[in-house]
């Protein structure tokens, strides 16, 4: 794809840049009003991919520029706050995995906390019923945001000044950029919640609608990243910023405080490791549930000889649908901060705990999920996210899964500074046994309280081969997060398919509740009917699932980046 800037509006903005006296390419690195979508590029010294070209691009300019994969992993999220407000974010959260080139492995957390007035029973209307409008939309479904306090966090690892990877975001919020046709739908399919959860009409709003090729200018973004780079991590979570969000939160009848902000903390974990046939995979660990889960499903299948059954063969469809369905079911019971609550991470993993799991798995015919349950321990004891994979010619790999929640998360944009917040809360379990927006359950473990992280499912991972990281790869796509990424590794290590084959052939997904796959568009329609026949129920068919971005290191050294083909996604390297 390849968009033109119509040009009387380039010569708009010509005139604008003169005026300013800023040249408008030369300062990004890269021009932000004729891009093209580049799905796959094989780069020797680094490589970026991630959910807009525009972010792409930002990262590959702090490579050019020195900057190691963490720099360029910073710079690309800063990128995505402002190109892809969907889900790149500054009010929102995530994780990071990197694997350094001295061997150290990281894990960082900037996972959005429930604020200091949250309660257990806030989304509870009187009679009992759990309100999910409250937990989803509008100021009271916000987290305190993570996203700045984990860049900053990461940047310990980085190489370049902070202010030089929020340039490029800064240039693109004051001068804007052209919007893609994905963006434009998306913007116009949020026309109304917009007007309904603002307090300020926010710069998103176009009476008679947006079109691909319409320029995107954020001045209120603009200002809130100069303070950012003026006063690093305070430049957000503290001073004006901060007002912006506690005033927005008086006026919307929200709860996060100028505490809960000021008290924020990204907090580096030890990262969720095991082996898979002799790869190494790290993980993100608790408050996601995305490392676990894809431990105890590569597990259950691992002495299965998945190979020999082929992809989208019934067995193997059959097989890690049986393991997703066992695997989600010990999430809606054992998982959720286990900072807050005892995750007995070891037992779910035990080798005979997992084999006991599929004691009752049966080849001819689907294992009900009623069934199924959480197991017994051996002891007592959204869908819009974003994900970017980085790798750098000195040897560092980062992958990092970001996310507001929901599309455009809560839908409000604080007022006067320009970004959207999130609507994390909707990942607690705000009643036992009532689903979340992605028909997850949970309960004790993931209740809401005060300052804990609500339980994740993004799955940013790193897989090593020889000691050396091999691939990198994440998707966004709430509870399907690490089905996805489960998927794409199996494809990779056990179908021995090409990175592009793994990422774009179509998926399917179950999560224990509600008891059905889902599949996507283009999925085998003779596999469906052999499972249906063997007891298997279907949900809707997606048009799409997940947007997979892998990186995958080839064996002479070079980076083969590729980006999904479900969106706007785009690799870029040098
Ligand atoms: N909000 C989606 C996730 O964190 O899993």
């Amino acid at each position: 794809m390849y968009l033109r800037l119509p040009a009387p509006l380039l010569f708009l903005f010509l005139l604008v840049s003169c005026k300013s006296g800023q040249k408008n390419t030369g300062q990004a690195g890269f021009d932000p009003f004729q891009y093209e979508i580049r799905k796959k590029v094989l780069a020797e010294n680094g490589a970026v991919v991630s959910a807009h070209p525009l972010a792409s691009k930002a990262g590959v300019a702090i490579l050019r520029m020195g900057g190691n994969a963490v720099d360029a992993a910073i710079a690309t999220q800063l990128a995505l706050a402002v190109v892809y407000p969907n889900a790149g974010n500054l009010g929102g959260g995530g994780f990071m995995i990197a694997r350094l080139s001295d061997g150290k492995e990281l894990a960082l957390d900037y996972r959005e906390m429930a604020p200091a007035a949250a309660h257990r029973d806030m989304y509870l209307e009187k009679d009992g019923t759990a309100n999910t409008e409250k937990s989803q939309l509008g100021h009271l479904s916000s987290g305190v945001p993570g996203t700045v306090a984990g860049l900053f966090a990461a940047h310990a690892y980085a190489k370049l000044p902070f202010e030089k990877l929020i340039e490029p975001a800064i240039i693109l919020a004051e001068k804007g950029f052209v919007i893609t046709a994905s963006e434009a739908r998306g913007l116009n399919a949020i026309q109304d919640d917009l007007r309904k959860y603002n307090t300020i009409t926010p710069v998103f709003v176009k009476p008679g609608g947006w079109k691909a090729g319409d320029t995107l200018v954020q001045h209120d973004l603009a200002r809130t990243l100069n303070r950012i780079k003026e006063n690093g991590k305070a430049g957000f979570y503290e001073g004006e910023t901060a007002r912006l969000i506690t005033d927005e939160m008086k006026r919307g009848s929200g709860i996060i405080s100028a505490g809960d902000l000021v008290n924020y903390k990204a907090i580096y974990r030890e990262p969720h490791r095991f082996t898979y046939k002799g790869y190494s995979i790290v993980g993100m660990p608790m408050p996601s549930s995305g490392g676990l889960l894809l431990h105890q499903m590569m597990k259950m299948i691992e002495d299965r000889q998945i190979a020999g059954m082929g992809f989208h063969s019934v067995q193997a469809v059959q097989l890690m649908t049986e393991v997703e369905r066992r695997a989600f079911a010990d999430r809606a019971e054992y998982m959720g901060d286990a900072d807050f609550h005892r995750v007995p991470v070891s037992m779910l993993t035990n080798e005979v705990y997992l084999q006991n799991r599929m004691r009752n798995y049966d080849p001819s015919k689907a294992t009900p999920s009623s069934v199924i349950r959480p197991g017994e321990l051996l002891r007592a004891e959204s869908e819009e996210t974003t994900h970017l994979s980085v790798t750098d010619r000195e040897g560092n790999a980062v992958a990092v899964t970001t996310t507001l929640n929901n599309s455009y998360g809560s839908r409000t944009v604080v007022g006067g500074a320009g970004f959207f917040l999130n609507d994390e809360m909707d990942d607690f379990s705000i009643k036992p046994g009532v689903p979340n927006m992605y028909g997850a359950v949970g309960g004790e473990a993931n209740a809401i309280k005060p300052g804990k992280r609500m339980l994740s499912s993004m799955t940013p991972t790193i897989v090593l081969k020889d000691n050396k990281p091999f691939l990198v790869v994440g998707t966004p796509g709430g509870t399907t997060i690490p089905t996805q990424v489960f998927q794409t590794l199996v494809n990779i290590l056990e179908f021995g398919m090409s990175t592009e084959e793994a990422v774009y052939k179509p998926k399917f997904h179950h999560q224990w509740l509600p008891d059905e796959i889902m599949i996507e568009k283009g999925f085998p329609a003779e596999v469906k009917n052999t499972l249906q026949q063997m007891g298997y129920s279907f949900g809707r068919e997606r048009s799409g699932i997940g947007r997979t971005e892998c990186i995958r290191l080839l064996p002479d050294g070079r980076f083969e980046a590729v980006a999904d083909i479900r969106g706007d996604d785009a690799a870029d390297g040098y």
